[in-house]
């Protein structure tokens, strides 16, 4: 399998932190990179106003127009009824992705709730992921994102805002052979590995809304045979460095991580 995937989070059109400078070289980089996959972990917006929508809008067009490309909701992005503008201009609050080879699949959840800052999935949307995971073929590989992070982050101050109901997902994920969960909403770039699930947190790609000293950052997932490596790019140099890499295989009929090695210094 050879399949790359840009995984990017908190754009925050509107934000007074926000860059045009960053948005455009991140479109740059991902026309450069031509990923088979986008997936936007939410935050598009900073409060879900129209205008604000807009210009998202024309972002993720942007995207469609390079590759296949997801969003999910984030914290932001329900403020003041904005899931309405996030229905009508970008799509659907949850997804499924099945790539082409149907060696893995992607879901995506909404784990955003309306006008507060924490997350929750819900008992509804917990029992659609489990129908679909129990769709998936357990030789695929198996991705799961949402904005709010599963686990909590270093260097992000005091933790709040983790998932309400993030020990039941954190079992349905487990129980159901994730491999990989992708998050953002916390601006620092992350990666875990819990019960051989790799629990991957995006940075903000498009702003200097920064914790310490994180730089504007997204992920770039490069699946190779038995190799899977993820980079972190810093949005403004364009810099690579080594966040992870994991030995993946097909063992009794399962997909597996075998073995990680991280380098989690969320610095660029
Ligand atoms: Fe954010
Ligand atoms: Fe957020």
């Amino acid at each position: 399998m050879r399949e790359r995937i840009i995984q990017m989070s908190d754009i925050h059109f509107g934000e007074k932190n926000f860059s045009v400078d960053l948005k455009n070289n991140l479109l740059v980089q991902v026309e450069h990179e031509n990923p088979d996959l986008v997936i936007v972990s939410g935050d598009l917006t900073n409060n879900g106003f129209s205008h604000e929508y807009e210009e998202a809008a024309a972002f993720v067009d942007e995207l469609r127009s390079i590759t296949k490309t997801y969003v999910i909701p984030g914290n932001h992005d329900v403020r003041n009824v904005g899931i309405l503008h996030y229905e009508d201009l970008i799509g659907n609050r949850k997804f499924v992705h099945m790539d082409k080879d149907e060696e893995y699949a992607v879901i995506g959840l909404d784990s955003s709730e309306p006008d507060i800052n924490d997350g929750q999935i819900g008992i509804d949307q917990m029992e659609w992921l489990k129908t679909q995971l129990e769709k998936i073929p357990d030789t695929m590989g198996k991705i799961v994102t949402f904005h709010h992070h599963l686990l909590p982050i270093p260097q992000t101050g005091r933790e709040r805002n983790i998932l309400l109901d993030s020990g039941d997902l954190m079992r349905v994920l487990t129980d159901n052979g994730v491999d990989l969960v992708l998050n953002g909403h916390k601006h620092v770039p992350n990666v875990w590995m819990v019960e051989k699930m790799v629990t991957l947190n995006s940075g903000t790609a498009t702003t200097r809304k920064l914790r310490g000293q994180t730089r504007p950052s997204y992920n770039q997932l490069a699946f190779e045979d038995e190799d899977f490596r993820v980079n972190l790019v810093d949005t403004e140099t364009g810099k690579k460095q080594l966040l992870g890499s994991y030995s993946v295989r097909v063992e009794n009929d399962e997909y597996v991580v075998c073995s990680a090695r991280h380098n989690s210094m969320g610095k660029v």
